[in-house]
């Protein structure tokens, strides 16, 4: 049987560092989710078709193709800005779920992160991490990963952003962002990388045991 582990949190909680890391230690393949809707906003862009028609998104959300993703290509600010608002439209989230569920079934195990997989996406996994940290803290590692590769930044518009996401995220009706009641809370603000994978690998190891 498949073993599946479900990250969710807001924006720069620290969700992909994570994931990614679980993924390498325990062999695992790893789906970024927020790349899904992502690519969809980019193919919609690149076309020049409107982000407000339901239709067209959901035909979008349908070519997408998981094993084409790149975070570098998708990672431009505008893009997540655009995969949020398409992101509240359920045929839109209906379309990518059921190409995540696909994914997660791999063998012999899956990592997924994004903000609903404990709560839609794969609700009987057997562990899931709500992954956060203050927005002060998620903004400041926006800012400093903009500074490191280069870019200028400026931090309060960076936070007004984070907030923006966050309420768009957890306040839309389909899926909204929210732990599962089952869910691990794992608050990173004053956390270091190591720390949190050691904190997040007790719980894993713990949960493939009793499998
Ligand atoms: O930029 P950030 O890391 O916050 O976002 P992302 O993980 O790349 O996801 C971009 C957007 O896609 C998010 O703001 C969400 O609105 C949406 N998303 C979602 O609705 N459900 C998921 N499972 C993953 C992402
Ligand atoms: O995937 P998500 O948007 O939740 O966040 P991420 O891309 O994994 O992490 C955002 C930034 O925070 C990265 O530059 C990480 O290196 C950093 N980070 C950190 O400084 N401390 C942590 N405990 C986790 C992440």
């Amino acid at each position: 049987m498949t073993f599946i582990i479900a990250i969710d949190g807001p924006a720069a909680a620290g969700k992909g560092t994570l994931a990614r890391r679980i993924a390498e230690t325990y062999g695992f393949h790893h789906l970024d989710t927020g790349l899904t809707y992502r690519a969809t906003a980019r193919a919609l862009l690149e076309a020049g078709l409107p982000l407000d028609d339901e239709a067209v998104a959901e035909r979008m959300a349908q070519a997408v193709d998981l094993s084409g993703l790149d975070r570098a290509v998708l990672a431009q600010h505008h893009i997540g800005e655009a995969a949020s608002r398409i992101a509240v439209m359920p045929a839109v989230r209906c379309a990518l779920v059921e190409a995540q569920r696909r994914f997660s079934a791999r063998s012999p195990g899956t990592v997924l992160d994004g903000r609903d997989i404990g709560t839609v996406v794969c609700p009987q996994a057997p562990v899931k991490l709500y992954v956060t940290a203050s927005p002060d803290v998620r903004a400041r590692r926006r800012h400093d990963e903009v500074i490191a590769s280069g870019g200028v930044a400026d931090y309060q518009t960076i936070l007004a952003d984070v907030k923006k996401r966050d309420d768009r995220d957890m306040g839309r009706a389909d899926s909204p962002l929210k732990p599962a009641d089952d869910a691990h809370l794992l608050d990173t603000s004053e956390m270091s990388i190591e720390a949190a994978f050691q904190a997040a690998k007790t719980i894993i190891d713990a949960a493939l045991n009793r499998n």
